[in-house]
């Protein structure tokens, strides 16, 4: 049993492809376009080793892109002893110029670079990875300096206007390069070439499935908790949905799940999690009813930093009352993703929790082992793995809902009746979004209540009402977004049901602003 495996995290069998970071934001698409082709891959840090490199016993290894030139001082490099392994590397786009760099060829800068859309043309019939791909074919380029001169070995496999080398490959010793980047959707064969060097050069079997992933996760999780107690706290989301039923697949009768329900949920949500959870999935639930307590310590309060604090607080202790009824509980399940777990620098150690966390803060002298089943994967597989386990589609495919709930998205003070008003406007929201078939493809979309009042007029009568704020965004990891463009047609009918469904409305109006400048919350 490896060290990683004692964690409950998903963890196939098969012998990983690594993706190197340079540092530029490529290498968690890269890994997510390797684990579409079903093999397993991880992100690691342009300061491996090659000793650490060999020690992974990885099938082959991917370079990503990275700043956009080799010969910018401090440029990341990698260990040169890495090409004596025998393992089969792709290089791409900043990868490509590095292994040209590092083995001998010539990369220059030739005055232009060539940004977005161009023309491929393959000039080797025998290339690997292009091979049985169109002659020309329109690739997605982001370079400033061009490889002019493969390294000894290599043979050149294709060009572009602006790159005479824009693939290379050196088939004896498995090291192929692209200048363009494969992985994004604009270069339409790219899938097809990674599939090439996955299947083709690495010897890889498209073996990384959901099966596998919950067969591996279930296995590791047993082995982590044994016979002990597990405890998990529901958030309502998707994450700590489909962690709670992988530890629930894998150890049964002995996970119990805290759902504190603070009445700052969206309408009919806290009803829905204890239907799926309790009813349909069979798990033990204990359910905190906290309404109450949520409003008791909430009036008065209309600072936004305030009311977060006044929420974690009572979260933390709410849970830590419910906890203590589960006396012989070792273990506490956390749906964290593998974008946090690269971001934060990718320990694997037992951590014990030691400060927030994002179900709305733990407290920090808990002594819980932590049980991490999602640590390896992205957000679309813990997505593909809940369908797999039956979760209903309403949890699986949930937007990403802020801890504090509602709270942040009311102006002023929480109180039960705007607690109440917002769930009516935010569900006449989310449910025109789905009606129009657009639910998946915004991040996030939602209405928030403001403190202001304007007049209108409705019938004959005068109003002096509240206004509703739509917030609609795209987003691809939530650090930036942009304002959804949606059909006029369809915000009309938001609007219009708003003011005439929901009491004390009488306006409506469209939240046009990116982040940043602004957040995605309005608190
Ligand atoms: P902002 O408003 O900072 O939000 O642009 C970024 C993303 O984070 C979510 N969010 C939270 N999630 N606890 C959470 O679990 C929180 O306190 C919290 N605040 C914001 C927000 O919905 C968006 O997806």
């Amino acid at each position: 049993m490896t060290d990683e495996l004692r964690h409950g995290e998903a963890r196939p069998q098969d012998r990983p492809v690594l993706v190197v970071d340079f540092g530029a934001q490529y290498a968690q698409l890269i890994a997510r376009r390797v684990r579409e082709a079903h093999v397993y891959s991880e992100i690691v840090p342009h300061t491996i080793t090659a000793a650490e490199v060999a020690e992974r016993a990885p099938a082959g290894v991917i370079f990503s892109g990275g700043p956009k030139s080799v010969h910018v001082e401090g440029a990341p490099t990698i260990d040169d002893s890495i090409y004596d392994l025998g393992v089969p590397v792709l290089g791409i786009c900043y990868g490509a110029q590095l292994i040209a760099a590092q083995l001998g060829g010539q990369v220059a800068r030739t005055g232009r670079g060539e940004y977005g859309r161009t023309t491929l043309t393959v000039s080797e019939p025998d290339a690997v990875i292009l091979a049985d791909q169109p002659e020309r074919q329109p690739v997605w380029m982001s370079h400033f300096d061009s490889i002019t001169g493969p390294p000894p070995g290599f043979t050149p496999t294709a060009s572009s206007p602006d790159a005479p080398v824009a693939a290379m490959q050196d088939v004896a010793r498995r090291i192929h390069a692209v200048q363009f980047h494969p992985e994004v959707v604009h270069t339409p064969h790219g899938q097809a070439m990674l599939e090439r060097f996955l299947y083709d050069v690495c010897g890889c079997p498209p073996s990384w499935t959901m099966t596998s992933i919950i067969d591996s996760s279930v296995s590791a999780i047993r082995a982590q908790v044994g016979d002990g107690r597990v405890i998990c706290a529901l958030s309502g989301g998707v994450d700590s949905a489909v962690a709670a039923a992988l530890v629930h697949e894998a150890v049964g009768p002995q996970l119990t799940c805290v759902f504190v329900d603070t009445g700052l949920m969206r309408l009919g949500e806290g009803d829905q999690v204890v239907e799926t959870f309790h009813r349909h999935q069979g798990i033990e639930l204990v359910h905190v009813r906290a309404a109450d307590r949520y409003f008791e310590c909430l009036a008065g309060v209309t600072d936004p930093e305030d009311k977060r604090k006044a929420i974690g607080e009572l979260f933390i202790r709410i849970f830590e009352e419910a906890a203590g009824g589960i006396s012989d509980a070792r273990f506490l399940v956390q749906g964290t993703l593998y974008p946090d777990v690269v971001e934060s620098g990718g320990g694997t150690g037992a951590s014990v929790i030691k400060s927030h966390h994002n179900v709305g803060g733990l407290p920090e002298d808990m002594d819980f082992e932590l049980v991490e089943p999602l640590r390896n994967l992205f957000k679309d597989e813990v997505r593909r793995v809940g369908e797999e386990l039956g979760l209903p589609a309403e949890i699986v495919w949930r937007q990403p809902f802020p801890g504090p709930g509602l709270a942040v998205r009311i102006i002023g003070e929480v109180t039960p009746e705007r607690v109440a008003t917002l769930q009516r406007a935010d569900a006449i929201v989310r449910e025109e979004i789905r009606a129009a078939g657009l639910e998946r493809e915004i991040w996030q979309a939602f209405a928030v209540l403001a403190d202001i009042r304007s007049v209108g007029v409705m019938g004959d009568e005068r109003t002096y009402g509240h206004p509703i704020i739509v917030r609609a965004v795209t987003s691809e990891d939530a650090m930036t977004a942009d304002w959804a463009r949606l059909p006029h047609e369809l915000l009309e009918r938001v609007s219009s049901r708003i003011v005439n469904e929901v009491p004390g409305i009488n306006r409506v109006a469209y939240d046009i602003t990116s982040k940043p400048p602004g957040t995605i919350e309005w608190e």
